[in-house]
């Protein structure tokens, strides 16, 4: 595996390489088995696999955890050449972004950027965009892979690439989970022993929500989602039912729902979501 940390010496290494499947998967590094399945995805999906690593400070709010963010880069490297990838790309900030942040030209996907966790988190998907969009440039390749975990961030990559008519590919991943349930994430290790041993709560309460969809309005439902975990002890940001094809609210045609749940465990923000397939409430007649 090559490491390269400049926009010019990947291009260079990449020239060769262009009559073959090139795939890309953007990560901010930290690596474990949720970023490796991508990995192994782009290996089954194309001949050239490129991972990138940056954690990048556009997509961290003020009072985030840009300084705090896990950066394993050597551990990284040695998970990246035993999944068979071939060119890793882990640019430094000013080789990323060599004018100042604030000049920087930025990539906004409206209105979905704004909501669920675009409400709590200002600018940090237009940081997302931004990025997704240089790194697709910079590599250009054929497909890029990204996780359902951040349910939200997949949906405002596939908008904007179908809105700027980007050449590329976009694959899902599904979700790898600890045994327990718990989704894989470089912020569960921010947690304590006991906040860890409340976790799995999360996607448990997802799916007792799943499983009464069409009983109940989505939207109440969603409440109760919220006080339940509430009551359990997390601090929930938001709970919503919506269409998982267009992140609008249900309707007749819906086909799929997605339950997306951000809720904090202490200090600590968990994302997790689930889709399952639609069947709109029908009161019962009295
Ligand atoms: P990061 O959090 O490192 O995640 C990189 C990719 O791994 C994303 O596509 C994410 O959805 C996926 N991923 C994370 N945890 C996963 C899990 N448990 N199962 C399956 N896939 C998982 O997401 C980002 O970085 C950044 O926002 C990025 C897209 C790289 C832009 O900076």
């Amino acid at each position: 595996m090559d490491t390269v940390t400049q926009i010019a010496a990947l291009r260079e290494r990449l020239a060769a390489c262009r009559s073959q499947r090139i795939a890309l998967v953007p990560t901010m590094g930290n690596l474990h088995a949720g970023h490796l399945a991508l990995v192994a995805q782009a290996r089954r999906a194309a001949d050239v696999v490129v991972v990138s690593i940056f954690v990048n400070p556009l997509q961290f709010g003020e009072n985030e955890d840009l300084a705090q963010y896990p950066r394993t880069l050597a551990a990284d490297q040695a998970a990246l050449v035993q999944a068979g990838v071939d060119v890793l790309f882990s640019p430094s900030v000013s080789a990323l972004y060599p004018r100042p942040l604030t000049d920087q030209t930025q990539v906004s996907v409206p209105g979905i950027s704004d909501l669920f966790c675009g409400a709590s988190r200002p600018g940090h998907f237009v940081g997302v965009a931004t990025v997704v969009c240089k790194l697709l440039n910079i590599v250009q390749p054929d497909i890029a892979v990204f996780g359902r975990k951040d349910y939200q961030q997949l949906h405002i990559v596939r908008q904007m690439v179908f809105d700027l008519a980007l050449p590329v590919q976009i694959l899902a991943a599904e979700t790898v989970r600890e045994p327990d349930g718990l989704a894989l994430s470089s912020r569960n290790q921010y947690l304590s022993p006991a906040e860890r041993a409340l976790a799995p709560l999360l996607f448990q309460q997802i799916q007792h929500t799943a499983a009464q969809l069409g009983k109940m309005p989505p939207d109440r439902l969603a409440s109760e989602l919220a006080e339940g975990l509430d009551a359990a002890g997390f601090c929930t940001d938001y709970a919503r039912i919506v269409d998982a094809d267009k992140l609008i609210p249900l309707h007749s045609g819906s086909e799929h729902a997605v339950i997306l749940v951000a809720a904090w465990l202490g200090q600590t923000r968990l994302i997790d979501n689930d889709v399952v397939p639609y069947f709109s409430f029908q009161p019962e007649e009295s």
